[in-house]
């Protein structure tokens, strides 16, 4: 009998085109749910928000309409195509029939989109919200069946940390799709409305954040950064402490103690920073190529983000009213060190990972992270004083640190969409398509 076609295995250049083909569908789709369905919708929010002086002024669903755009369309998507791409690149993962990328790119985008069509138009909300959470998960376990696959070495090779933090953050969103998943069921069953209740939400947030894109982040950047910023390797050691840490903050907070889970978290984002050596001179020469010379500096504000959100969150633990607290935690996290650190790496490996190709302006790259810190900063620091209370003047900065957001997530597609619109390089030239790890 024949093979299915899917499964005849391709010819070196074949396989490496396919496969960036497939990654560049993840990041359009990414960009996608960013902008539209993202971030216009979260600058439209900010806006409702400030002119009525009030969180509560605005639907739930409305609002978790726009987290879940940025954290499953966004954040997920990216992390899916570059998890497909360079566990296929580095050779941990066994080949696979790329039809399946594909067929998980298809249930993805499309769990993710009717997810947002619903929380935003209630539309035979009781049928989309389980339908939407249904492919998610069947879209994340092709995904996470062909990358436990590894590829058998013969010789027995131990376990890298930075592998582990990769596999955590894989389980975290696992765990956080099927408890979507269960969730949406027992809304459509018996709920009025399509948002979670408010207690689930809270704490289904930090698993969505700490429990994996953070996670992903550490170990990627463990992979990455000696080689990016020519620092010492990351400490194993270090490193493992801080996957127990951020494990037992993200298990307190899912129990409901957000007191102890922000202890173990702000101990887990010190550790962090001194484990990936963020702070400390650098080494060697950096590897720039092709993107902005103020890299570094970039990387290094993620991480000053990282440890204002852990401490914000010990704070909004204790002292939150009105939502601002944790308000400014949570988009410390998202948007200074989960979006800054996308502004910054994506640049540098995306356009070598989407056929060799040069970034178009690493001029738009320091723009764009710049607007955004820059946005970021204005509402960090203005969302506490409005949302509790305490300074009606910053309501009136709100919607300049949405406009600032909004600028910057504009250039870096921009800067991405014209990057992908160049010309590939030779799909024979594979060398273009691998970054250098070593030292
Ligand atoms: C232009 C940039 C952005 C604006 C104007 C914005 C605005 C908002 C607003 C107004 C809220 C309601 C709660 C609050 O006021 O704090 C919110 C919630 C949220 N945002 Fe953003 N946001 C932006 C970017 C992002 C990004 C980049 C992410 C993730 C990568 C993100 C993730 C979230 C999440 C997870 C929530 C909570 C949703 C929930 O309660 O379930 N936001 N955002």
């Amino acid at each position: 009998m024949q093979p299915p076609p899917s499964a005849i295995p391709l010819t070196q250049p074949l396989r490496e085109a396919g496969l960036q083909n497939l990654l560049t569908a993840y990041i359009i789709a990414g960009l996608l749910f960013m902008l539209l369905p993202g971030t216009f919708l979260g600058v439209w929010n900010l806006v409702s928000i400030s002119s009525e002086h009030s969180l509560s002024s605005l639907s739930a669903s409305w609002i978790q309409a726009h987290g879940h755009a940025q954290i499953f369309g966004w954040i997920g998507t990216f992390i899916i195509g570059i998890g497909y791409y360079s566990l296929s690149k580095m050779g941990t993962i066994a080949p696979f029939a790329l039809s399946r990328g594909w067929l998980s790119w298809g249930l993805w985008t499309c769990g993710v989109a009717l997810r947002w069509a619903a929380n935003i138009s209630l539309w035979n909300w009781r049928l989309l919200l389980p339908i939407s959470a249904g492919a998610e998960l069947a879209a994340f376990l092709i995904f996470f069946f062909t990358v436990s696959r590894h590829r058998s070495s013969g010789a027995h090779r131990r376990m890298e940390v930075w592998m582990m933090l990769v596999i955590a953050s894989t389980v975290g969103f696992l765990i956080l799709l099927v408890l979507n998943a269960a969730i949406a069921a027992r809304l459509a069953m018996a709920a009025a409305t399509p948002e979670f209740p408010h207690g689930i939400d809270q704490r289904l947030l930090v698993l969505a954040t700490w429990g994996f894109p953070v996670l992903a982040v550490w170990g990627f950047n463990a992979r990455w950064l000696p080689a990016f910023l020519g620092s010492k390797p990351a400490s194993d050691g270090s490193l493992l402490a801080t996957l127990i840490l951020c494990g037992l903050g993200v298990t307190a907070a899912l129990a409901g103690n957000f007191h102890i889970g922000a202890a173990f978290l702000i101990m887990a984002s010190v550790t962090a920073a001194l484990a990936l050596n963020i702070f400390e001179r650098a080494q060697r020469p950096p590897q720039l190529q092709g993107v902005h010379p103020a890299f570094p500096v970039f990387i290094r504000l993620c991480y000053v983000w990282l440890l204002v959100a852990s401490l914000l969150s010990a704070w909004a633990a204790t002292a939150d009213r009105n939502g601002g607290i944790w308000g400014a935690s949570r988009h410390a996290l998202t948007v200074g060190f989960l979006a800054g650190m996308i502004f910054a790496i994506g640049p540098r490996i995306l356009p070598a990972f989407c056929g060799g190709r040069q970034l178009f302006s690493p001029a738009l790259m320091f723009a764009a992270c710049s607007l955004l810190n820059l946005g970021c900063l204005l509402r960090v620091s203005s969302e506490i004083p409005a949302y509790e209370g305490l300074a009606r003047a910053a309501w009136r900065v709100l919607p300049y640190s949405a406009v600032a957001e909004l600028i910057a997530v504009s250039l870096f597609t921009l800067n991405l969409g014209l990057t992908l619109a160049r010309p590939a390089a030779p799909v024979r030239d594979t060398r273009l398509y691998t970054i250098s790890f070593s030292p």
